[in-house]
């Protein structure tokens, strides 16, 4: 049996570092779509358009992503630390909520998750990437913890940001992504929730564990 993790919840709530730590632990595959809208976000952006361009289709036939070993590679160059950046983050959020970018990524995330193991994480993916998962985690936290969190990666990976401006961001990134008409940042009904304000990494991880454990059979 295949045992399907999804893990939502807004920007800066621990999903990748829980996720990744979840997949090593239990040696499955493990997916960051958040990632994939960060890149197509990108690739756009750099192409001059626009969230608010009527057909988007025809330009993402250009872009072919490919997911290989936990990397991303886009048109055949592997994708790096660019896409970790405040602005794509934004430039990700703004082209997510076109139809055309969510229908051309959602396809390809429902392809990548089937018939395996694997724990994906986002913002729909326990309602609409994988709604058949066997374990649906919500994580929630404050504003201000999730953007110290991203200050103190951030700050780890020599990108220069301030805290200020990520707790505007991540107030926009929020506003935008639970607002949007498709596949809105929401609790899957039958998700659990986990506020991790007050949480450290290990104890978000033993709690999905337990559940996954029970659900999964291991
Ligand atoms: O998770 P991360 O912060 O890297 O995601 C960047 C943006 O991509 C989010 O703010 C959100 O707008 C979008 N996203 C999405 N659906 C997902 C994953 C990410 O709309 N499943």
């Amino acid at each position: 049996m295949h045992c399907k993790i999804a893990i939502d919840g807004p920007a800066g709530s621990g999903k990748t570092t829980v996720a990744k730590l979840i997949a090593q632990y239990l040696g499955m595959d493990y997916l960051d779509t958040g990632a994939m809208y960060r890149i197509i976000g990108l690739f756009l952006h750099q192409l001059g358009l626009s969230p608010k361009d009527n057909s988007l289709e025809k330009y993402l036939e250009d872009a072919k992503i490919d997911y290989k070993d936990g990397h991303f590679y886009l048109n055949g160059r592997l994708v790096g630390d660019e896409i970790r950046t405040p602005e794509v983050g934004m430039y990700a959020s703004d082209f997510a909520s076109h139809a055309d970018v969510r229908n051309f990524l959602t396809r390809m995330q429902k392809e990548i998750c089937k018939d395996r193991s694997i724990v994906a994480e986002g913002r729909d993916i326990g309602t609409v990437v994988m709604p058949d998962a066997n374990v649906k985690i919500f994580l929630v936290a404050s504003p201000e913890v999730r953007a110290k969190r991203r200050y103190d990666e951030l700050r780890d990976k020599g990108i220069d940001v301030t805290y200020e401006e990520l707790l505007e961001q991540i107030i926009e990134r929020d506003k935008n992504d639970s607002t949007r008409d498709i596949a809105p940042l929401s609790k899957a009904d039958d998700a659990i929730e986990i506020d991790t304000s007050k949480l450290n990494v290990q104890q978000v991880v033993d709690k999905i564990i337990e559940v996954v454990k029970e659900r999964c059979m291991l």
